[in-house]
C-alpha cells in the first residue's frame, strides 16, 4: 500500500517537474524575445536621436544630402536590409531617388532613379495610409512609408526598405510606424532647409526692392533739384549770347551772365553730390552753417527769376546770428525750393503786390533758429497745411509735387522741422526751425 502510494507520488512529481521545465523554457524564450525587441527599440531610438542631432547642425543642402545618404547605409546596416531608398515625391506625380543603399551582390529587382506614378504604384498607394508592408515575388519583404506636405505644394518624401524576412542580424523594429519616424526626421530637415532658402530669397528680394525704390527716389530728387539750376544756366547762356551780339558787345553784362552760369553749375554739382550722400549714408554729416550766407547764396540763384517776374525779395537776416547745424548745400536747396514756390505764388498777383520777405530769429532758450519765408501770394487752401508736404501733391500744371517733401526730409534729417500757415493778409508763411550749433545735439534722423 505504502509502496504504491510512493510510486504515484514519484510519477506526480515527475509530471510537475516536466511542466515546470516547460514553463521555464517558455519563459526563457519569451524573455529572450522581449530582450531582442527591447534591444531593437533602443537601437532604433539611438539611430533616431543621432540623425536628429546631425540634421540640427547641417545648414547646406549638400550637407543634408550627404547625411541622408549616410543615414540610408546606417539604417540598412542596423536592419540588415538589402535595399534602403529615400524618395523625393514631386506634385504627387513623380518620385526621384534622393539617396539610396543597395546591398552589393544581392539580386534584387532593378529600380529606376526616377519613377512616374504608374511605375511606382506601390509607393503612391502607401501615401494614402501610414505606410505599407508587402511580400515581393522573390520572397523579400518591402516596408514603405510616405509623408506628403500640403505646405510644400504636394511634395513629400518616402522611405522604402527591402529585406529578407526573419533575419537574425536585424536590430531594428520594421514597421511602417517606426520607419515613418526616420522618414519624418529626413523630411523635416529638408523642409526646414527649403523654408530657410525661401525666407532668404524673400529677404534678398526685399533688399533689392528697397534699392530700386531708393534709386527711384534719388532720380526723383535729382530731376527736381537740377531743374532750377539747369533752367538758370540756359537762361543766362541765352542772355550772354544776346549781350555779345550787341554792337558794341556788352562785356559787363556778358561777364555777369557767365558768372551766374558758373554759380548755377556749381550748385548743380553740389546738389548731385549731396543728394547721393543723402541716399547712401546712414546718418547725415552735419556742419556749422551760417544761415545768413545760406540765404545770400540761395537768393543769388533765384534773383534772375524773381527780377524777370517783377518780384521784390527783401531779406533781413542778421549776419551775427549764431550758426545752425546742417549742411550748406542742402539748406540752400530748402531755401531755393521755398523761394521758387513763393515766386510761383506771388506771380498770380498783380505786379505791384509781388513781395517776398525772408527773415530769421534765434531762440536761445530753445537752442533753435527760425527761418521764415513769407510771401504775398495767393496762399493755399485752408486745411492743406500738411497735405502740401506730401510727395506728388501739386496744384501747378508743370509741378512735380516734390519741392516741399524734399525740404521736409532735409530739415528733419538735421533734427529740425518745417511748417506752413496762411498769413493774415492772405499770403503764406513757411517756418523752418533748425537746431543751433551751440545747443545740445539732437539726434538727427534718417528716413
Ligand atoms: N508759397 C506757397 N503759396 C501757396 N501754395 C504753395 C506755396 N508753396 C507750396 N504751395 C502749394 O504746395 C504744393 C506743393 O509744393 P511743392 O513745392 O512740393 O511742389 P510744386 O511746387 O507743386 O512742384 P515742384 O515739385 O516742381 O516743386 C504746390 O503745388 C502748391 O499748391
Ligand atoms: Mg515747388
Amino acid at each position: 500500500m505504502g509502496a504504491l502510494h510512493m510510486a504515484r507520488n514519484v510519477a506526480h512529481y515527475k509530471d510537475l517537474e516536466k511542466e515546470l521545465c516547460l514553463a521555464r523554457d517558455t519563459l526563457a524564450i519569451r524573455a529572450e524575445a522581449q530582450a531582442r525587441a527591447l534591444k531593437k527599440h533602443v537601437r532604433f531610438e539611438q539611430l533616431l536621436v543621432s540623425f536628429a542631432l546631425d540634421f540640427g547642425q547641417a545648414r547646406q543642402k549638400h550637407d543634408l544630402q550627404k547625411l541622408i545618404q549616410e543615414g540610408m547605409c546606417e539604417i540598412a546596416k542596423a536592419g540588415d536590409f538589402d535595399r534602403c531608398v529615400f524618395w523625393e515625391v514631386k506634385n504627387a506625380q513623380t518620385a526621384s531617388v534622393f539617396a539610396r543603399y543597395d546591398r552589393p551582390c544581392v539580386e534584387l529587382e532593378p529600380q529606376p532613379d526616377l519613377a512616374a506614378k504608374e511605375q511606382a504604384a506601390w509607393l503612391y498607394a502607401a501615401a494614402d495610409r501610414i505606410g505599407a508592408v508587402e511580400r515581393l515575388a522573390d520572397g523579400h519583404m518591402r516596408c514603405v512609408t510616405v509623408l506628403l506636405s500640403a505646405d510644400h505644394e504636394e511634395t513629400g518624401f518616402a522611405l522604402q526598405v527591402d529585406y529578407w524576412p526573419g533575419s537574425k542580424k536585424n536590430t531594428l523594429p520594421v514597421t511602417p510606424a517606426r520607419m515613418s519616424l526616420f522618414c519624418r526626421v529626413f523630411s523635416n530637415a529638408l523642409w526646414r532647409h527649403a523654408d530657410m532658402v525661401a525666407i532668404q530669397r524673400m529677404r534678398d528680394e526685399m533688399i533689392r526692392m528697397e534699392h530700386v525704390s531708393r534709386l527711384g527716389q534719388l532720380a526723383g530728387v535729382l530731376a527736381h533739384e537740377l531743374n532750377q539750376p539747369l533752367s538758370a544756366i540756359l537762361c543766362n547762356a541765352q542772355a550772354a549770347g544776346h549781350w555779345l551780339a550787341q554792337t558794341p558787345s556788352n562785356v559787363g553784362e556778358t561777364r555777369s551772365a557767365l558768372m551766374d552760369i558758373v554759380e548755377n553749375a556749381r550748385h548743380a554739382s553740389d546738389v548731385i553730390r549731396q543728394t547721393r550722400s543723402m541716399f547712401t549714408q546712414k546718418m547725415p554729416a552735419v556742419q556749422k552753417v551760417s544761415i545768413a550766407s545760406c540765404v545770400k547764396n540761395a537768393l543769388s540763384l533765384v534773383n534772375n527769376r524773381a527780377a524777370l517776374s517783377g518780384v521784390v525779395v527783401e531779406w533781413t537776416v542778421d549776419t551775427s546770428l549764431p550758426p545752425v547745424l546742417g549742411d550748406r548745400v542742402q539748406l540752400r536747396q530748402v531755401l531755393v525750393n521755398l523761394l521758387n514756390n513763393a515766386i510761383d505764388a506771388v506771380c498770380k498777383r498783380p505786379k505791384k503786390l509781388r513781395h517776398i520777405v525772408v527773415s530769421s530769429v534765434a531762440d536761445a532758450s530753445a537752442h533753435t533758429l527760425q527761418l521764415r519765408v513769407k510771401d504775398s501770394g495767393v496762399g493755399f487752401p485752408t486745411g492743406k497745411e500738411n497735405t502740401i508736404f506730401e510727395p506728388f501733391y501739386t496744384t501747378k500744371p508743370n509741378g512735380m509735387g516734390m519741392g516741399l517733401p524734399i525740404c521736409r526730409q532735409i530739415v528733419e534729417n538735421f533734427g529740425g522741422n518745417i511748417r506752413a500757415h496762411r498769413d493774415t493778409d492772405g499770403g503764406t508763411v513757411f517756418c523752418v526751425t533748425l537746431p543751433l550749433a551751440s545747443g545740445p545735439r539732437k539726434s538727427a534722423r534718417k528716413k
